[in-house]
């Protein structure tokens, strides 16, 4: 796959990409990424990547001239994107707060392309003729705004690359993961079997994979329910998967069995989602935070 960035901070790139996953991947030849600096498409001296807005207001526009003579640039390399009408090979990505929400699908999507182009955008906005004439979609990484498309990329890219086949080595690494199913990951644990007072659940040591898959698969949807229904609500599991659960109210006492406070007071230390009382569930953790306020 080849991904190509355009932006005006690409010094911000290197870092990320020279490490872990990201690294190897492109190391192994599954990924080059190639990050291009917008101001080597601007044809005045001070390299003016931006403007004031038309019929006024606060803050600057990128202008579209630099934007389009990139594009049009990278159409000239032989992986480029003169495949452009053929979606399923090639795409060109805005990121920008008002676009589509990043998610695991749509990471699962643009990692079956062969090309893929990103363009960050800055200040206040981008002139609307580089959304509407270059990019095929715009992508959001969450609602809120930062100051421009340069960590949304970073994340799309390290999203999307970890699903290119033969990036991370364990295969069934994504296929269990939190979204990949549409639920939230289960509980894992690793050695030591008890911890400050804190026991792994029996069932995990038991060696019966029938009995850990059924306790795993509970546990992601009871987890899903209590912290974010609206995943469930999406399709994919159903009325079975709502059926298998008991409501909210109950889940606490209903899986508190993985929920193994035993000790930690004393230990001075609470895991996360522990509850003391059992009846209020607190899905975010220990701070009891509830996405509500
Ligand atoms: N640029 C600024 N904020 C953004 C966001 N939330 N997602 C994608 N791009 C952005």
């Amino acid at each position: 796959m080849y991904i190509d960035v355009v932006t005006i901070f690409p010094e911000l790139f290197a870092p990320m990409l020279g490490v872990s996953i990201l690294k190897r991947a492109q190391e192994q030849g599954r990924v080059e990424v190639k990050v291009h600096n917008l101001r080597d498409y601007t044809t005045d001296k001070r390299r003016t990547v931006d403007d004031r807005p038309y019929g006024g207001g606060p803050g600057m526009v990128m202008k579209p001239e630099p934007m389009f003579a990139a594009v049009e640039a990278l159409e000239t390399l032989s992986h480029g994107i003169r495949r452009r009408a053929d979606r399923s090979e090639c795409q060109i990505v805005l990121m920008a707060p008002q676009g589509e929400p990043l998610t695991h699908a749509l990471a699962q999507e643009l990692s079956g392309l062969r090309h893929l182009v990103i363009l960050c955008g800055h200040y206040e906005g981008v002139d609307e003729r580089i959304r509407s004439q270059i990019a095929h979609r715009e992508v959001s990484i969450g609602d809120y705004v930062l100051t421009g498309g340069e960590l949304p990329a970073l994340v799309l890219i390290d999203c999307v690359v970890r699903l290119i086949p033969g990036v991370l080595g364990h295969q069934d690494a994504t296929r269990e993961e939190s979204f990949s199913n549409g639920l939230l990951e289960y509980p894992q644990y690793t050695r030591p079997a008890t911890f400050r007072g804190m026991d792994v659940p029996t069932v995990l040591r038991s060696g019966d994979h029938e009995q850990v898959g059924v306790w795993r698969r509970l546990q992601a949807l009871a987890r899903t329910l209590t912290r974010r229904p609206d995943l469930l609500s999406r399709d994919t599991h159903g009325p079975r998967a709502s059926s298998m659960l008991t409501p909210p109210s109950q889940e606490a006492t209903a899986v508190k069995p993985w929920r193994n406070a035993k000790g930690s007071a004393s230990a001075g230390f609470r895991p996360p989602e522990v509850d003391k009382g059992a009846t209020a569930v607190k899905p975010w953790g220990s701070t009891g935070v509830s996405r509500n306020g």
